[in-house]
């Protein structure tokens, strides 16, 4: 599409549904009120395994106000887990946690009860009366204590030469074990559901989700639902960080209650019930790297153990980005899990890459000491043009520029390689850099277009905006395809009768969306050309549809721009007010290219050479993700990913009483983010980088690739300003000191 159409396309946009976030008109899932809406309050486990051998709800069902007691033993039926359907992201093997479905305990916070009142508060506190008796099993969540027993994990990924041997002869090498601890995506917004009873068995539901049709489905196998009966929608959600990608649990007991009650019911979880729902799996990412004296490398060894549940098996792509970014002839991957007795771990911002190339980003840095170079230099002589693991060309990838610019940017010329050689007064100063690496996923979507004779388009589809700004995006592509002002653009999104639309998840909604949105307007414009052309005289008689715009509510030839038809006068003359369409993604499986966007981070950490405490004072992401969409949005994604990143390096940990198996921290006060005081000055860089195989809009898409590598580069920071190598994550300030 020439940039010439594109007013809309590249520009910084702001979020047009940005009014009504900031004046409470947006509503979330916990805030539909409805006549009669009744609340629910979870009871949860405190043991980790074991069963329940009673349960006592007397004196709860006693107080004032409670209406009902679900339990595994008094509950409207559930579909057997064998005969449900597995929702669209569940792990392809076991079998999904489903609440309240019988008296087997399989982790600490596990929903056992769902307390019905006719006040919130009641409902609470009734829950605090239910009495629980357990008959308890011996647990274990301490991934380290359980490495010996993980098990092998079948991976498509495939090994090349001779890795082990490789690896052996190699002039200089370097291993280690690098350990990502369990962290919980605690997006602001908490959990929640609410269930319209519509009568006659039908439903409404308002879910925190990223996915409503995927919770249409689940909810429809779960209870035996006709699609019909059950319309799921999420128009707003206050972050997900795929948190939303599965149905959670709350979705579940909401639509049981309002069943069991044929009321309308509430639920929201409290932030401790957070931590009982799926997180990203505590991991210890084993690199052994083996390179030639000028810097090459010979092999690259990743084995990834990552802790799992006892129901089901959670992989991800750990290990096989190392092969894939880095010229080496040996490469070997391992994935094993290991079982303990928490809930399945869940995607969370970039599952696998995340952990995986942060042991590889901390490995190169620490080859590149060994091999007394830069480390951006090791980058460049072990930069691969092509995808090493499935020896392919990338439709696209300008690392090199990110390199380029992000170096610049930083001023990493200016770096004195020795440790402990850069001060700041009282403060040591470290700087380190690392790459990131992503998939550039297109999922097929459909959209429905409905343009009317007066200028307006109202575009739809099933997708989610998990507060990433795809309502603009979907706006903008649609304001330029259509040669429409953005305000006469109105999107609908996240209700389950929209067009088919996939999870909004692994950052593939907006290559998706658009070129879906491309297509459906194509075929409006080839309604609009047929009326054109039927006007008396008409100066589009001729014209072929590929050689038509719609530009400033007109259809117009672009070879001959003074060619132009009003659409409104065509449509008025066919006798038409409105134009419908929908169509689908026609991407076509492109098994000649590799996908994927490419980061490089720079960071600079000051250490307070007393105390330890560790301040991350600048970074530079140069970023390669295609055609960039809303220069704005896509900063402020990326932005938001490298305070992910910046939690991750320094703060996010999960601690858990392995005595109890239960999480100690489960709340925002003990879990540490990143918080505005821990954020400084962030840049945030996009390289050109034009693709025309990809897609025919050029979209790769952005979110997930942010956060890659930006832990390792501040690791790589404070080794920098300290000497000291610290690889298990969060760096805090005990760990300097030791
Ligand atoms: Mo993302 S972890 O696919 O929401």
């Amino acid at each position: 599409m020439p940039s010439s159409l594109a007013p809309y396309i590249g520009t910084a946009t702001s979020r047009v549904d940005g009014h009504a976030k900031v004046t409470g008109g947006a509503k979330y899932a916990g805030e539909f009120n409805t006549p009669g809406l009744v609340y629910g309050a979870v009871v949860t486990s405190t043991i980790a395994k074991g069963h329940i051998a009673r349960i006592d709800v007397s004196s709860a069902l006693r107080v004032q106000g409670v209406l009902d007691i679900l339990t595994h033993e008094h509950r409207p039926h559930m579909a057997a887990k064998s005969e449900a359907y597995k929702d669209d992201v569940g792990p392809e093997e076991g079998k999904p946690f489903r609440p309240l479905y019988d008296d087997k305990i399989v982790f600490s916070g596990q929903p056992i009860a769902l307390v019905v009142a006719e006040e919130w508060e009641i409902a609470r506190f009734a829950a605090s009366l239910v009495r629980v008796e357990y008959t308890k099993q011996k647990s274990v969540t301490d991934l380290q204590a359980a490495r010996e027993k993980a098990f092998t994990v079948k991976k498509p990924e495939k090994p090349r030469g001779k890795a082990d041997k490789a690896y052996a002869a190699a002039d200089v090498r370097h291993e280690a074990d690098y350990f990502i601890p369990s962290e919980f995506h605690n997006p602001m917004e908490l959990y929640a559901s609410t269930a319209i009873w519509e009568g006659g068995g039908k439903l409404t539901v308002h879910d925190k989700t990223q996915g409503v049709q995927n919770v249409q489905r689940y909810l429809c196998s779960v209870f035996g639902m006709k699609p019909d009966d059950v319309r799921v929608m999420s128009a707003f959600m206050g972050g997900g960080f795929g948190s939303g990608l599965r149905p959670q649990y709350q979705v579940a007991l909401a639509v049981l209650a309002a069943r069991a009650l044929e009321r309308s019911v509430r639920l929201v979880l409290t932030r401790q019930q957070m931590y009982g729902l799926g997180y990203r799996p505590a991991t210890i990412e084993h690199l052994a790297l083996g390179a030639k004296q000028g810097g090459t490398l010979d092999a690259v060894i990743h084995e990834a153990i990552a802790a799992t549940s006892q129901y089901e098996d959670f992989s991800r792509n750990d290990t096989a980005w190392s092969g894939q970014l880095y010229k080496s002839p040996n490469a070997k991957y391992v994935h094993r899990l290991a079982r303990l007795d928490l809930p399945t771990p869940s995607d969370m911002r970039a599952p696998g890459a995340a952990t995986g190339v942060h042991g590889l980003e901390c490995a190169m840095d620490e080859l590149a000491v060994a091999l007394k170079l830069d480390p951006l230099e090791l980058r460049l002589r072990c930069y691969s043009d092509r995808d090493q693991n499935e020896d392919k060309p990338f439709t696209s990838k300008k690392l090199r520029e990110c390199y380029r610019q992000g170096a610049e940017a930083f001023g990493w010329d200016k770096r004195n390689p020795d440790p402990r050689s850069m001060r700041d007064s009282s403060e040591l100063v470290g700087w380190g850099m690392a790459t990131g690496i992503w998939e550039a996923l297109q999922m097929e979507t459909a959209v429905r277009i409905v343009l009317t004779a007066n200028g307006h388009a109202e575009v739809a589809s099933a997708f989610s905006d998990i507060g990433t700004g795809t309502y603009t995006i979907i706006a903008q592509v649609t304001a330029d395809v259509l040669g429409l002002p953005l305000d006469n653009v109105t999107v609908k999104l996240a209700d389950s009768t929209l067009p088919q639309a996939p999870v909004e998840g692994g950052s593939w909604t907006a290559a998706s969306v658009s070129n879906a949105i491309a297509n459906t307007a194509e075929a409006v414009r080839k309604e609009l050309l047929r009326l054109a052309k039927k006007l008396p005289d008409s100066p589009l008689a001729s014209a072929k549809l590929e050689d038509t715009a719609l530009i400033g509510g007109k259809i117009v030839d672009k070879k001959a721009p003074e060619k132009a038809v009003l659409i409104a006068d065509a449509m008025r003359h066919g006798g038409l007010d409105r134009i419908e369409r929908e169509a689908k993604t026609n991407f076509k499986e492109n098994k000649k290219y590799a996908c994927n966007t490419h980061s490089a981070i720079f960071a600079e950490v000051k250490i307070d050479e007393e105390i330890g405490v560790i301040r991350v004072t600048r970074v530079v992401s140069a970023v390669a993700a295609g055609r960039i969409l809303n220069t704005k949005t896509a900063h402020s994604q990326i932005m938001g990913a490298v305070v992910g990143g910046i939690g991750m390096a320094l703060h996010e940990e999960t601690l858990v009483d392995h005595a109890f198996g239960r999480v100690m921290n489960a709340n925002i006060a003990e879990y540490h983010v990143a918080v505005n005081a821990d954020i400084h000055d962030i840049k945030v860089i996009f390289v050109d980088e034009p693709d025309d195989i990809i897609n025919p809009l050029g979209i790769k898409g952005v979110g997930e690739i942010g956060i890659v590598g930006v832990a390792a580069a501040i690791a790589n920071a404070v080794y920098h300003a300290t000497g000291k190598r610290v690889r298990d994550l969060p760096i805090t300030l005990d760990k300097l000191q030791r």
